[in-house]
């Protein structure tokens, strides 16, 4: 038997060829998450010793995004075996299991990872244990040979194989466990005769079996193990993911009253008896408390909403907003940077920028904060329980003192004390019979 710690081995070093795009692959996002971020995040909860992430030359802006991850690098990508023993130095000495999975692989569970662990340390003690799947479309999945006994015989890749094995339904999804004893001899044996001249991760079967050591499959849902080569297979991911994190959210305790239409974050909080309309779309970090509503066609993101707090429909809220308890941010509204207090009000068409907003505030429709020069940001303050009459400016910085009343249609550039009324309209005036006489002179042009 192996020792019972393990160590994780993320193949990210492809070119990615088929997603024809300059950003590296695995960092392709899946709910806003990078999807090496994805496979990390499970990995890290089954507590391995080591976990190494393989990379190419030139990848360096991806070591701190998989921080603190070790970084092995692959200087040519000669192909997924060759990419596993990048990381020899990690792995030298190490008599733990090898678990090795893919940076374009991003929907696997930390469950999963546990099976092929507890698989791989049962009494058999199988020296390869690989994660296989039957997807409704083999595609061009490497297919798994299994013999009569059950034992894996051989992974062909699919350009290798044969009319009869590209018949077989169960595919690699490319994450296997390798008793550490024996990995890297497995790996150093592998070869590069075969259609692509790689050397492929999937002949560590063919080397284990020639020195008559055990190979098994065991097999997990197909959606979960589904590899992203292409801008197809990503929207499928996302689709797979998506699907996924409503069920978890309502499971929690949320209603979504028309799931499909709801985008969520990898990183999406979301409380008990929240309520989200229709067509509502979740960008990074937003948590939404308990109790809060969010009304159909509003855009989040980085934002967090207090218990009870009603948003929308049709709001935008943007990093840094942070709506209190109680508050109320409604339609056409956008909140950048700013604090509604609790019971605060912005119901219509407003801007709300780079401002504190006091309790129990009234912020009337059409209200803009001016919060930026052309060349710096400035701050407003809104004291509790002020009133903002409709289609006001407030110039930033400025400041109106609790309790100030400012009439509509106002634009605010000078400080307003603690229950003052401000008001800055030029005053009304009323021609007499003006509108008739003007009426009489456009009439005798015809
Ligand atoms: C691989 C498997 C195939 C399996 C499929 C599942 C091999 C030879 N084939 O094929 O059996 O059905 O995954 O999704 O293993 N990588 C490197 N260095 C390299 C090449 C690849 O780090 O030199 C990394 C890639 O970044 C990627 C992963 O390994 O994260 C898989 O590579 P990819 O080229 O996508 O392999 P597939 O053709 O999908
Ligand atoms: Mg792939």
């Amino acid at each position: 038997m192996s020792s019972q710690k393990c160590a994780v081995v993320i193949l990210a070093a492809g070119k990615g060829t088929r997603m024809k795009s300059s950003l590296p692959k695995i960092l392709h996002p899946v709910g806003n998450r990078a999807m090496v971020l994805h496979v990390l995040d499970q990995v890290a909860q089954i507590g391995p010793e080591r976990t190494v992430v393989v990379l190419a030359p030139g990848m360096d802006p991806v070591h701190d995004i998989v921080a603190p991850a070790e970084i092995a690098i692959q200087d040519t990508p000669l192909g997924t075996g060759h990419a596993v023993l990048a990381a020899r130095g990690t792995l030298a000495g190490f008599d733990g299991d090898v678990i090795v999975a893919f940076g374009d692989t991003p929907l696997i569970t930390r469950d999963t990872l546990d099976h092929l662990l507890d698989r791989r340390r049962a009494d058999d003690d199988p020296t390869v244990v690989v994660l296989g799947f039957r997807p409704d479309d083999p595609a061009e999945y490497g297919r798994l040979v299994v013999g009569k006994k059950g034992k894996l015989k051989a992974i062909v890749e699919y350009r290798d194989a044969t009319p009869d094995e590209r018949a077989i339904g169960l595919c690699n999804s490319g994450v296997m466990v390798i008793d550490g004893r024996y990995c890297l001899s497995l790996l150093d044996a592998i070869g590069n005769e075969n259609a692509k001249g790689e050397y492929y991760l999937t002949d560590v079967v063919a080397r284990a079996r020639d020195r008559d050591l055990g190979c098994v499959v065991i097999e997990a849902p197909a959606d979960e193990v589904m590899g992203v080569n292409s801008r197809n297979d990503l929207a499928a991911a996302e689709a797979v993911f998506q699907a996924r994190r409503r069920e978890k959210i309502m499971a929690g305790g949320a209603t979504l009253q028309d799931p499909s239409t709801v985008y969520l974050s990898a990183d999406t909080k979301i409380g008990r008896d929240v309520t989200i309309g229709p067509n509502v779309v979740f960008g990074p970090g937003v948590t939404v408390e308990d109790g809060a509503t969010i009304e159909a066609f509003c855009h989040l993101e980085g934002a967090h909403i207090a218990s009870g707090a009603k948003i929308g429909p049709y709001a935008r809220l943007r990093p840094g907003a942070d709506i209190r308890e109680e508050a109320k941010i409604g339609n056409f509204v956008e909140v950048k940077k700013s604090v509604i207090g609790r019971g605060a009000k912005a119901s219509h068409l407003s801007y709300i920028g780079d401002t504190d907003v006091g309790e129990e505030a009234n912020i009337g429709a059409g209200t803009i904060t001016c919060n930026y020069d052309g060349f710096d940001k400035f701050r407003t303050e809104i004291g509790a329980g002020v009133f903002v009459g409709s289609n006001t400016a407030l110039v930033a910085p400025v400041k109106l003192g609790d309790g100030a009343m400012i009439g509509a249609g106002s634009t605010i550039s000078k400080d307003v004390d603690e229950d003052a009324l401000a008001v800055t309209r030029a005053e009304q005036r009323a021609v007499p019979q003006g509108a008739a006489r003007f009426r009489a002179r456009k009439a005798k042009k015809d």
